[in-house]
């Protein structure tokens, strides 16, 4: 399949402006979807910043920054689905929802259009048969931030089909993502283990038994990661760690994913991280 038309919903948010980003820089014709205006603005604004970013360090010329941005529609209206080659879902992390847009969607959608959800959690086979399209509904998870982390997680329905899996690899790849594939499952492989290290760590944080400084540094200095669990906590919003947390727990039982008081107590407060300003640090 000839890839066109991209339709992301929840563009406005953390994830979806993201992807929208990397859609629009590859030359994709994307419209970012979300539930309000200001919204899709928020979205749309964080990108303008960005490529204005990239001019001002010399990487993009104007014209180029110009024909990007000239590659990005914006829209409130799932109708305005009906045009797209493939729909990327990218909204909160809850079943209830994802039912809701791709039972409307797959009214909207003509036959050949590819439903992808970047779910961190949920099962695709399950998202997938709210659909009539199980065979064209698959995992594409992205990590955050978008445009920066050069991974897709592909993961596979049980009746997703190998002519769908192909065009959402070449799609990652045309976006200058590197993929693996994963079976379907509560939290593909990728979510597990780091989803109970953060949620640890969030733990050890609440007894007070390091700082938030120290606990980072650790993982920085001491195993060579790029940024500590605590940072990473931020920066990928409370409000979607816990909803990611509540899965997996009710999906494995066990303590790992049992929520951290401090997490749930965080997300009551609105500290959600850096999109709220305010999390585990302050931001700007
Ligand atoms: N935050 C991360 O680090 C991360 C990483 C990988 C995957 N994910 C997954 O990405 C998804 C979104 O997470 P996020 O962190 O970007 O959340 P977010 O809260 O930043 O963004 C969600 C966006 O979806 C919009 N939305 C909600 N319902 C909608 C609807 N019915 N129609 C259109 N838009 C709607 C919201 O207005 C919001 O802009 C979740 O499924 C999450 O598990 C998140």
């Amino acid at each position: 399949m000839d890839v066109k038309n991209i339709f992301v919903i929840g563009g406005g948010g953390l994830m979806g402006s993201g992807i929208v980003q990397c859609c629009i820089e590859y030359g994709f014709n994307t419209t970012a979807n979300d539930i309000k205006e200001e919204f899709v603005q928020r979205g749309v604004n964080g990108i303008t910043q960005r490529m204005e970013g990239k001019v001002a360090k010399g990487k993009i010329t104007e014209d180029k920054k110009n024909e990007i941005l000239g590659n990005l529609r914006t829209s409130t209206d799932l109708a305005d689905a009906k045009d797209a080659d493939i729909v990327i879902e990218v909204i909160f992390e809850d079943l209830g929802l994802k039912k809701d847009v791709f039972s409307r969607l797959d009214e909207i959608c003509p036959q050949h259009t590819i439903f992808a959800s970047n779910s961190s959690s949920l099962p695709i086979t399950e998202m997938a048969g709210f659909t009539k399209r199980p065979d064209r509904f698959m995992g594409m998870h992205f990590l955050q931030p978008v445009p920066v982390m050069p991974l897709v997680n592909g993961i596979m329905g049980l009746l997703t089909s190998d002519e769908t899996c192909a065009v959402i690899e070449k799609l990652a790849k045309d976006i200058g993502k590197e993929v693996v594939h994963w079976k379907d499952g509560p939290g593909h492989g990728l979510q597990l283990s780091p989803m109970a290290y953060y949620n640890e760590a969030a733990k050890v944080l609440s007894e007070e038994r390091g700082t938030r400084e120290d606990i980072d540094k650790c993982f920085k200095v001491g195993l060579g990661m790029p940024m500590g669990p605590i940072t990473t906590l931020d920066f990928m919003g409370m409000d979607t760690v816990l909803h990611i947390l509540h899965i997996l727990h009710e999906a494995y039982g066990g303590s790992q994913y049992h929520p951290s008081n401090l997490i749930v107590q965080m997300v009551k407060a609105g500290l959600y991280g850096n999109k709220a300003g305010r999390g585990f640090y302050t931001y700007k």
